[in-house]
């Protein structure tokens, strides 16, 4: 560790797809309506990637609001992260395509596959390489087009996704503030209540699959929820005791948009009053890795988030992934 070197958000951006989806356009779709989604969910409408536009377009957007913010050029990034389970390619990594786009000539590049705790993952990687020593400026991205890997005739999970990035840049920082702390766990124990059954190294596509519509995101959403508010509430907890604050103490509650009756469960077992948490889903849907930074930033720059305030970041994805962070401003 270098002695008093912390990792500071020095800059944050998001990007949604123009096109929006709203729940009235799903009921012509699927059997669905508003009343369900927005009373099992909370979600009202999502955006939706034009054809031929990827994840590293998206992130492209996102990260040079962030980069402007910071003030830096994207040639003084020395490490980019990108959490996505949508990359352009299966190879290489959508982190390659973007400092391709970006220009940003001097970083190393890696994605991180940890579903929607992607950006929490990532954030981790970048402030423990930072209190290291080994870089100084990373950019971390969570971007997801959901939307090209969702059957869109399958109502149990059609209505709940949506695509969209969100970016920050990370620095190196001498100042008493910033990253105060990361948590990151897992169970691959229950892989299978959330997952893409084929098209990878197990089951490889085939047109036999790939006409039964195996090739996209199959979820047991009532097992994954119960787990989504265990692992929730036990990681923020474990955070916020880890840099000693209280939950009074806890000035915003960012937590990943997948369900509001996920985040409002979350929030009553962490004692935190829904006027400190922060929501989008109705606006969103669940943007998987997406979700936090884009939520970071929109609170970022409504000025929810105030200079010296302290916010707990957490998310859980499939895998099961799940992390969580805490910012002081
Ligand atoms: N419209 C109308 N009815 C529906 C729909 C729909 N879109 N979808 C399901 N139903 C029906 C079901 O068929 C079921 O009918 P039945 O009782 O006749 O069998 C009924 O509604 C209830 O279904 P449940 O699945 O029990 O509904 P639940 O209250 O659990 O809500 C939901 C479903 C919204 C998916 C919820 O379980 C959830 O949010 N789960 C967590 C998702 C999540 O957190 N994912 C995290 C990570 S995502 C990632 O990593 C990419």
């Amino acid at each position: 560790m270098l002695k008093g070197v912390n990792a500071k958000i020095a800059g944050t951006g998001s990007f949604a797809p123009s096109k929006i989806l709203t729940n009235y356009d799903l009921e012509k779709m699927v059997d669905t309506s508003d009343e369900w989604i927005v009373s099992r969910s909370g979600i009202r409408e999502r955006r939706i990637a034009e054809n031929g536009t990827c994840s590293s377009d998206l992130s492209l957007e996102a990260s040079r609001i962030a980069l402007e913010e910071a003030g830096l050029e994207p040639d003084q990034l020395d490490l980019i992260i990108v959490g996505t389970v949508t990359p352009d390619y299966l190879l290489p990594s959508t982190a390659c395509i973007l400092q391709d786009k970006l220009k940003a000539k001097n970083a190393a590049v890696m994605d991180v596959a940890a579903a929607c705790s992607g950006f929490l993952y990532g954030l981790s990687i970048a402030s423990a390489f930072i209190a290291v020593g080994q870089h100084k400026n990373v950019l971390v991205i969570g971007v997801e087009t959901l939307s090209k890997i969702t059957n869109w005739d399958d109502r149990n999970t059609c209505v709940l996704f949506g695509d969209g990035a969100g970016a920050a840049v990370v620095s190196a920082t001498t100042e008493d503030r910033g990253i105060l702390g990361t948590y990151l766990s897992g169970d691959g124990s229950l892989a299978n209540l959330l997952h893409i059954p084929v098209g990878g190294g197990k089951v490889p596509l085939t047109k036999e699959n790939f006409d039964l519509r195996q090739h996209y995101i199959s979820m047991q959403g009532n097992e994954v929820f119960k787990s989504a508010v265990r692992a929730m509430e036990s990681s923020a907890k474990r955070i916020i005791n880890q840099v000693g604050l209280s939950s009074e103490e806890v000035d915003l509650l960012i937590p990943h948009q997948a369900n509001i009756r996920i985040i409002e469960a979350l929030a009553k077992r962490l004692k935190v009053p829904m006027d400190k948490v922060y929501v989008n889903i109705d606006r969103y849907g669940n943007t998987s890795a997406a979700s936090v930074p884009i939520a970071l930033d929109e609170a970022r720059k409504t000025g929810v988030i105030k200079e010296g305030s302290n916010t707990v970041l957490v998310a859980f994805g499939a895998g099961f992934t799940w992390g969580s962070a805490v910012i002081k401003w």
